[in-house]
């Protein structure tokens, strides 16, 4: 995804990290269009995610991460583009209060890292860069995804998620969350 601007210039690093300051751990104060131009890139994202999942509206924007305790993984390519770079995808997680059903129809409640959106450039689908963004938060959280809570996964997004980590869908929740088959177990034994 290519923007009218560097790219490189706003994003140093290969993975950005954002969370409700939107600073890309850099300091913007005093640099106003430095903090407009990572709310552009956060809302064209946002608003491709949603189109690519037939959403009727963006779940992702920058006012909205500005108001939620959620964090944004960011994959650049910083080669493309003449050099200025181009935004590869992105990855919201947040940690969600959740009532969930066991295999016992029992309720449990959890408050799990959720994937909340993860979108990668059309484009750029299907070459491993949903897979190396993942993997960098998995690393970044320190969790496997089988400890995970998945909002509304699209259909591709459990494909992914079979074919990279071996995750079948565990049992049915009245909500729009997903849980793969080890999660009660891992939550037991973490209790
Ligand atoms: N059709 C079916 N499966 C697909 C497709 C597709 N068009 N694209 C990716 N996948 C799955 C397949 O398992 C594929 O393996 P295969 O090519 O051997 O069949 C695997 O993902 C490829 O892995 P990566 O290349 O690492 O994944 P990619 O870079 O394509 O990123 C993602 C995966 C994020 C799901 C991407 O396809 C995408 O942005 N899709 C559109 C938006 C979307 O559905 N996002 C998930 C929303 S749900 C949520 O966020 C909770």
């Amino acid at each position: 995804m290519e923007f009218p601007f560097d790219i490189n210039h706003l994003f140093p690093e290969r993975f950005s990290i954002l969370d409700q300051t939107l600073v890309a751990g850099r300091k913007t104060a005093g640099m106003p269009h430095l903090q407009a131009n990572i709310e552009t890139v956060i809302d064209e994202l946002g608003r491709a995610s949603a189109k690519a999942q037939q959403l009727p509206a963006s779940i992702t924007s920058a006012s909205k991460l500005q108001s939620q305790k959620h964090q944004l993984y960011l994959l650049k390519d910083g080669e493309s583009n003449g050099g200025r770079g181009v935004v590869v995808g992105f990855l919201k997680v947040g940690y969600k209060k959740l009532f969930l059903l066991d295999r016992q129809g029992s309720h449990v409640e959890a408050e799990p890292l959720c994937i909340l959106d993860f979108y990668i450039a059309e484009n750029l689908q299907r070459y491993g860069y949903g897979r190396e963004l993942f993997d960098f938060m998995l690393q970044h959280k320190k969790l496997e995804p089988v400890l995970m809570a998945y909002d509304r996964p699209s259909p591709k997004f459990l494909s992914f998620l079979a074919k990279h980590y071996c995750l079948t869908p565990s049992v049915p929740q009245a909500n729009n969350f997903v849980v793969f088959e080890g999660f009660f177990v891992n939550i037991a034994a973490s209790c």
